[in-house]
């Protein structure tokens, strides 16, 4: 069983903790990143761009932890079973696996080409290399007997169909994601490893920028907080499924939008 905490005294720090973030190089899952080590976690990024990741790297090196990049595409399992094999080897152990990287599409499913490229792509990145990911991490946090954190990044498109921007791969995938997540917290209570989904919604990213002026004054309207979330944001939640606060707590999924969904 894992202890409850006794006291508030560190109830959110992760000091040397070791975190594995696949897509910590950019976006949510840099800004994941960078909470995790300003609360005392060591970070191995995963991620393909291992310029961009070199950069997230040299941001968090002030804050005075280990942090390392591998170079990894989470829809290749061959590929995950090489960079977690490395990361292993540099880190040890660890303690959180945050499954972040992800990617999407906009495309009505009958207006995509007869190979259905869209639809795998997604379903390869965002559904398969969370499992990928669960196989090769869980089973090491199995065997090390040291109980750990699983955090899976969906989203709150896994509940919503977003009528403006057809994306059922996305949608279908991350409502996947929020299952699988019910389903491993329930194989994985009983190594101690605690499994959660969080379910961000418009979030002020590099993305978000390309967001024409009249859609974003829309959404904007139709949330009941009236604005964007920020990446910290996401970061603070994640910290918080990831400590010692969350002891009690698995197979839940987060949504974090500004209450997005219920206007629609
Ligand atoms: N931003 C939002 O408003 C929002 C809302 C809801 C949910 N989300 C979810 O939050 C997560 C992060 O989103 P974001 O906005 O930060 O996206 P982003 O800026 O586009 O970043 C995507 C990240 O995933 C990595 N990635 C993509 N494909 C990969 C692959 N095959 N193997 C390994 N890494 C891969 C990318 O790194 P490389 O390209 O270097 O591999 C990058 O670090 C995603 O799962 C997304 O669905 C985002």
């Amino acid at each position: 069983m894992i202890p409850s905490i006794t006291s508030m005294k560190d109830a959110f720090s992760l000091k040397g903790q070791n975190a594995l973030i696949t897509g910590g190089n950019r976006g949510l899952g840099f800004a994941i990143a960078s909470a995790f080590a300003q609360q005392g976690a060591n970070v191995a990024i995963f991620c393909r761009d291992a310029k961009k990741a070199q950069e997230a790297i040299e941001e968090l090196k002030p804050l005075g932890g280990k942090y390392e990049s591998f170079s990894c595409d989470v829809a290749d399992l061959k590929s995950v079973r090489k960079a977690v094999a490395e990361a292993y080897a540099s880190f040890g152990n660890f303690d959180i696996l945050v499954n972040n990287a992800g990617t999407s599409c906009v495309s009505e499913l009958l207006d995509m080409d007869e190979e259905l490229t869209d639809w795998y792509n997604v379903v390869n990145i965002d559904l398969n290399g969370t499992v990928h990911m669960t196989y090769e991490v869980g089973k090491r946090m199995r065997d090390a007997g040291k109980g750990g954190s699983i955090i899976n990044i969906a989203s709150n498109a896994a509940f919503i169909v977003n009528k403006t921007q057809p994306m059922s791969p996305y949608s279908s995938s991350k409502a996947a994601v929020v299952h699988f997540t019910h389903c491993m917290a329930c194989e994985l209570g009983k190594h101690n490893i605690r499994v959660n989904a969080i379910c961000p919604g418009f979030t002020n990213t590099e993305l978000s920028r390309f967001i024409p002026a009249d859609q974003f004054a829309y959404i904007n309207n139709q949330m009941p907080l009236g604005r964007f979330g920020e990446p910290i944001e996401i970061g603070a939640l994640a910290v918080y499924f990831a400590s010692p606060a969350a002891a009690q707590v698995t197979g839940t999924a987060q949504v974090i939008d500004g209450g997005y969904i219920l206007s629609c």
